[in-house]
């Protein structure tokens, strides 16, 4: 059986918390702020999110790499830079989970030293806090999870299952299915 770790309506729940939250702090902005998904992941969370966050504002994409399989590499690369220059801007960087933390302050420390945005924030749906490997606070997060391979809802095993309304725990079973079809042995 599978475990549902977020529901569609508990994500739901939290994009519109943490949408109503962001709406409020750009609402008297001189100009829009950048909402920054890391693709592939942060696809379905940040189209759900900005959908909740009612004023002007820009959508773009990152992309970076730093996973294989299940577990983290801890060398990020980055594979695609925004489609524009971002300084003086407030960013928003939003991903689908914060893990060891080495993605989120490559993309901090990016940001910072390339474009020098008016202000960063960082959004995630899901926190797997007691993973660390340095330290680093998100913004805003949807939910803490424990050090589970979570699956679905942008999150990926070998960029298969991205597609459910829902986050869950893979079986091994459904892993040992997915290698086969990948003809992975
Ligand atoms: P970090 O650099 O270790 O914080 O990892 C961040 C990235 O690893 C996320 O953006 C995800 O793409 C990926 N990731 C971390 N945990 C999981 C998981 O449980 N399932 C799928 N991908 C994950
Ligand atoms: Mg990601």
């Amino acid at each position: 059986m599978k475990k549902i770790v977020l529901s569609y309506e508990e994500i739901q729940k939290r994009c519109k918390l943490i949408g109503e939250q962001l709406a409020t702090r750009y609402r008297f902005n001189d100009t829009p702020p950048v909402f920054i998904g890391v693709m592939k992941g942060a696809i379905p969370f940040l189209t759900d999110l900005v959908s909740y966050v009612d004023i002007p504002l820009i959508i773009d994409y990152i992309q970076v790499g730093s996973f294989n399989g299940t577990e983290s590499t801890g060398t990020v690369v980055l594979k695609k830079d925004v489609s524009q220059d971002v300084r003086n801007r407030d960013i928003v960087i939003v991903e689908d989970i914060v893990d060891s933390g080495i993605s989120m302050t490559f993309l901090v420390d990016y940001f910072k030293r390339k474009y020098q945005p008016k202000s960063v924030v960082t959004v995630a749906l899901l926190d797997k806090k007691c993973n660390r490997k340095v330290p680093f606070e998100l913004d805003y997060s949807g939910e803490i999870v424990q050090n589970e391979f979570l699956m679905g809802y942008g999150l990926d095993y070998r960029d298969l299952y991205r597609n459910t309304r829902y986050v869950f725990v893979p079986t091994e079973e459904e892993i040992k299915t997915w290698d086969e079809l990948l003809g992975i042995k």
